[in-house]
């Protein structure tokens, strides 16, 4: 018996990285899954790989959002699990960012969390309750050069998810924000040095499991939890080494 026998459960951006291994570890556990992404040709390959089923969505698109819901409810049942994992990096610095490229950030990384949240709470509502996991990442804990857009975005997404726990936690919905560090995954593919890893407690790159992990945790077992934030980060956040 899996823990999350007979849920349905939406990955977005589950064709490749941490949504693949989220719809994976989801589906192990007995879940419905509907790997949720623009990329066809890995999401489906993803989708049967775990017995799951491959729907395209454009996060920033509420029309998709409509009609996925729709079709998920009207052949699946009622949505019980949203992983809003759909995200995008972009590197220039704040003086010189098209905003062009600002509003592709924002757009994907935060108002696709918002168009997710906002689409699957009736059907959540009529479930009884769900769960509701933000990807958000340790640049929504602190700053970093070169990436203002993605570094206001994770920081919205932070307070997008208090904000949706006090709106839905009478409705038996949780959200919470999950906040990894470096992850070897293809946004990281060109970003993988040790350098950047050597100074933290645990001075490796993450796995994407070791974030799947702790996403199970989050929509199975953490009943008392809504509205906060769960770091998966190598202890990158916690301080710096000093060699004195
Ligand atoms: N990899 C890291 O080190 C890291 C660290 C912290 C936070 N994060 C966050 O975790 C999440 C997953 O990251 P990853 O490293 O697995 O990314 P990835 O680039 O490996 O995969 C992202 C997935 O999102 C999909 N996607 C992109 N735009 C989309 C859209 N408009 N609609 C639907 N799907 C879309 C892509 O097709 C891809 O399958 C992201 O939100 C990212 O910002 C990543």
């Amino acid at each position: 018996m899996g823990k999350l026998d007979g849920k349905v459960a939406i990955v977005t951006g589950a064709a490749m990285g941490m949504g693949a291994a989220d719809a994976a570890i989801l589906a192990s556990e007995g879940a419905t899954v509907i790997v949720a992404d623009v990329s066809e040709n890995e999401g489906r390959a993803v989708a049967e790989s775990i017995g799951g089923h491959f729907r395209h969505l454009d996060v920033t698109d509420e029309n998709n959002w409509r009609e996925l819901v729709a079709d998920v409810v009207s052949t699946l049942g009622n949505i019980d699990i949203l992983i809003n994992n759909a995200g995008v990096v972009g590197f220039t610095p704040v003086a010189t960012t098209e905003l062009a490229e600002w509003n592709r950030v924002i757009g994907i990384n935060l108002t696709g969390v918002f168009l997710g949240i906002r689409s699957v709470a009736e059907s959540m509502k009529a479930a009884g309750g769900g769960v509701i996991v933000n990807l958000s990442s340790t640049a929504g804990m602190m700053g970093y050069s070169n990436l203002s857009a993605y570094v206001a975005s994770k920081w919205g997404v932070r307070g997008l998810t208090k904000a949706a726990a006090l709106d839905l936690g009478r409705d038996n919905i949780r959200v919470v924000s999950v906040h990894p560090g470096g992850i070897r995954t293809p946004m990281t593919a060109g970003i993988e040095g040790d350098a950047m890893y050597r100074s933290q407690p645990i001075p490796r790159i993450g796995e994407p499991d070791e974030v799947a992990k702790l996403i199970l945790y989050l929509v199975a077992d953490a009943t008392y939890s809504t509205g906060t934030e769960f770091i998966a980060d190598g202890g990158a956040t916690v301080g710096q080494v000093l060699n004195v």
